[in-house]
């Protein structure tokens, strides 16, 4: 079976891990630290706080932001639910915004349009590793609080930065399906320090200086998970272009027949998803059946998050996101996929889908 997706673990991640267990120091130590200043280093932040996941991230964020009861918050309509739930979770309601029909990400217009006078922060995601356009964002929103959501988007570039510089609060995933993996995590990264100081107060009981100031959750972070986490990092660059070569190889032999996602002119993906849309007539679950029948895992593309049962009673119709969700599939790719297995993915699609 050619796996969908495979996180690449060696025996420095072997090696790191049983040296913490060796230590007996297993939560929010130095290990922590040093992935989050790495973090910050990469992608240009002043500080990176590590959470458990790319999920408590977003939800951290828009506590940090104190956005809550009343207010209302833009998110893209096609995507995991995390951005959306964690909205939810804050009290607030959520402003569904489609997305564009090549890229998969929502535009500045877009965000633009849907702002209203109870607008307070927007969130802007990364989809699947593509960069949204942040320029084009920033002058739309001006001074509106963005919430980046780049999960999946560690390696990315925007044109003029790396993906994750983009909000007010950043937020990553470590999650295995992820760039870099820590089994479960998140971080958010911030230039500002009371912010960042905010965050790290949500993340550990609401303590600050040792008093506890609010009542919060604990999200923090293993030294197990930051230990994988500093030897991942080590890899990033070979990840992130073995992704980007086999993402090629797609590309071109699928490029023209099927409809994929496009990457603004000067930005780069790092490709955390290949996702390709089938072509009306096909039934994107026979499809996947008849691909697994040949050895082939591939996945459910994306959501259309106000379709879902955690926001029945949305009457929102978002035609691009609802048009990706229903017919878009997953292909394999995963950092030590072959060539030879790209092509037999290919071969297999190709199979199905002339019947
Ligand atoms: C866009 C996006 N945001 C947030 C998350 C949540 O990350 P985690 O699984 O680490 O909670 C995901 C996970 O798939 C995601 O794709």
């Amino acid at each position: 079976m050619i796996r969908l997706a495979k996180p690449w673990i060696g025996e420095d991640e072997q090696r790191a891990v049983a040296a913490v267990l060796e230590s007996g120091q297993l939560v929010q130590g130095p290990l922590v630290e040093r992935f989050e200043q790495a973090v910050a280093a990469l992608v240009g932040r002043q500080h990176a706080v590590a959470v458990s996941s790319g999920t408590s991230a977003l939800q951290l964020a828009l506590r940090a932001l104190q956005v809550g009861t009343g207010d209302e918050v833009l998110c893209p309509a096609l995507s995991w639910p995390s951005p959306a739930h964690a909205v939810r979770v804050a009290g607030a309601k959520v402003q569904f915004v489609d997305v564009d029909q090549d890229e998969w990400n929502s535009s500045g217009l877009a965000l633009r349009a849907a702002r209203t006078g109870d607008t307070r922060a927007a969130i802007v995601i990364d989809q699947f590793g593509n960069p949204a356009r942040a320029e084009e964002i920033r002058d739309g929103l001006g001074a509106l609080p963005i919430i980046e959501d780049a999960a999946c988007a560690l390696g990315s570039r925007f044109t003029n930065g790396p993906c994750g510089s983009l909000g007010r609060v950043s937020c990553l995933s470590f999650h295995p399906r992820k760039i870099l993996t820590t089994g479960e995590g998140g971080m958010c990264l911030t230039d500002d320090d009371d912010i960042a100081e905010k965050l790290r107060m949500l993340r550990n009981h609401g303590q600050l200086r040792g008093e506890f100031v609010v009542a919060a959750g604990n999200s923090r972070m293993t030294e197990i998970a930051a230990a994988l986490g500093l030897a991942q990092l080590q890899r990033l660059d070979d990840i992130v272009a073995r992704r980007r070569a086999l993402a090629g190889l797609y590309r071109e032999a699928l490029g023209g027949k099927l409809d994929l996602q496009s990457t603004p002119a000067g930005a780069e993906s790092n490709y955390q998803t290949f996702g390709v849309i089938l072509p009306q007539g096909y039934d994107r679950n026979v499809v996947r059946e008849k691909l697994r029948e040949r050895g082939v895992e591939a996945g459910l593309l994306s959501f259309a998050i106000h379709k879902l049962g955690s926001f029945a009673g949305s009457d929102a119709s978002l035609p691009i996101a609802e048009h990706i969700a229903a017919r878009g599939i997953a292909l394999p790719l995963y950092p030590q996929m072959r060539n030879a297995e790209v092509d037999e993915v290919v071969r297999s699609l190709r199979g199905v889908l002339d019947g």
